[in-house]
């Protein structure tokens, strides 16, 4: 990256507004549903609604709950819609962080601490984690000097036995998702907790993806099974507001089975010139609009509203699921939420991406094995036919071309 000076003097804000939309027209055009990662469209009135509540609460500070009494009242009441629908028990806490990977550093973060302090654990410390999880704990164990052990998967899934086989004494925390993003399936959270509560381990679930979906998915009729803290080993969760929650970005929660928990978490210093800091997240300066757009999307959508969006993620992820294994591809496992990858083994499946992306697709890639990957939004229900018929082309260009593409997995 070059130096550009900044400008010496100031340019209005209309040209700079027309300018800054001229450099997005070469972005995905995620409006229409063109992209099936990154972001999370449910339609034009809550897009509205987010922006709406951030800008009233845009210049305000969640650091300082004193000052801003609002932001608090806010959050405790986003982070209680959270509990509820997430079976907390009574004494169950948590609060609103920038995003899954800030959630999911802290949740190791009171572990840590927490085998630290009250467990007495000395010296090296791991992790076990499945395959695959999400990276999120791979940096923030790099941050903390955690050894992670990734174990092999069963059918896509957690395996609960490989896992018992590699904690340890020195194991602060095990992980199951809710659903893996890879996949978009839903660990045997109920196998993990069993083996949480014998062996007594710190059972972290991350629902970044499935938290603000599966509890609606579930109310719409299908058979989701228990993966929360209905199950007893379950101590702590992570949930993204800023996915299936369709909140403004910069906002997820973490959550503990007990507020005890949650306080290893905290972190608390006096030692400077400057006064005590209490910071309950990663981040000092905390914006007010992701925590105000967080409120303003959940009590317009209300349960009926998720329940309605959630339904339409769902029928979007059966169109596709039927029309891709009428194509010849085989969905990899049995997914129930807005996740799915799916494959074919006579074809080069990462020339078929890329083809797609000449027709404006912009989505995932699953590696093990290589596979197309979506993660669908309401709006998808609306354009899964049109994504089909591209899908058949693309496959029909890569088979009849000369000589294979040379693509890497790689899209961010
Ligand atoms: C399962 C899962 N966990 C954690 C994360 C990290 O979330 P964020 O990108 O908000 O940090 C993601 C992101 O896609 C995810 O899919």
């Amino acid at each position: 990256m070059t130096q550009s000076a900044l400008p010496s003097t100031g340019t209005p804000w209309p040209e700079l507004k027309a300018r800054m939309l001229g450099y997005a027209t070469g972005d995905v055009r995620w409006r229409d549903g063109k992209t099936a990662v990154y972001v999370f469209n449910a339609g034009p009135e809550v897009e509205q609604v987010q922006k709406e509540a951030y800008a009233l609460f845009q210049s305000e500070n969640g650091l300082g709950p004193a000052a801003f009494p609002s932001l608090k009242r806010m959050e405790a009441e986003v982070v209680g819609f959270g509990l509820a629908l997430l079976h907390g028990p009574e004494g169950a806490s948590g609060v609103i962080t920038s995003g899954g990977t800030d959630s999911i550093t802290m949740a190791m973060k009171a572990a840590r601490d927490h085998a630290r302090k009250a467990r007495g654990v000395a010296g090296p410390l791991n992790i076990v984690i499945p395959r695959s999880a999400h990276p999120a704990f791979d940096k923030a164990a790099a941050l903390m000097e955690i050894e992670v052990r990734r174990t092999p998967l069963k059918d896509y899934l957690a395996d609960p036995d490989a896992m018992a086989a590699a904690a340890d004494g020195a194991t602060v925390m095990v992980v199951g998702s809710a659903p893996n993003f890879p996949y978009g399936l839903i660990d045997p959270i109920a196998r993990l907790s069993a083996l949480a509560v014998s062996r007594d381990l710190w059972l972290h679930v991350d629902a970044c993806v499935g938290g603000y979906i599966a509890p609606f998915v579930r109310m719409n009729g299908t058979d989701i099974p228990p993966f929360d803290f209905e199950l007893p080993g379950v101590r702590s969760m992570s949930a993204d507001l800023h996915k299936y929650g369709y909140c403004a970005k910069g906002a997820s929660t973490v959550f503990f089975r007990d507020k005890a928990l949650q306080d290893f978490m905290t972190f608390d210093f006096k030692d400077w010139p400057g006064g005590r800091m209490v910071t309950p997240t990663l981040a000092g300066t905390r914006p007010g609009g992701a925590i105000s757009a967080a409120w303003a999307v959940m009590n317009f959508l209300g349960v009926e509203g998720y329940r309605a969006k959630q339904g339409e993620v769902v029928r979007a992820r059966e169109a596709i699921e039927a029309g891709v294994t009428a194509q010849g591809f085989a969905v990899l496992g049995r997914p129930q939420l807005g996740l799915v990858a799916f494959t074919r083994e006579d074809v080069d499946i990462l020339a078929v991406w890329a083809k797609l992306r000449e027709k404006g697709w912009f989505t995932g890639i699953t590696t093990e094995p290589k596979s197309l990957h979506l993660m669908l939004s309401p709006v998808h229900a609306q354009v899964a036919g049109a994504y089909l018929e591209d899908l058949a082309w693309a496959v029909d260009e890569v088979q009849g071309a000369a000589a294979p593409a040379q693509v890497e997995a790689r899209y961010s």
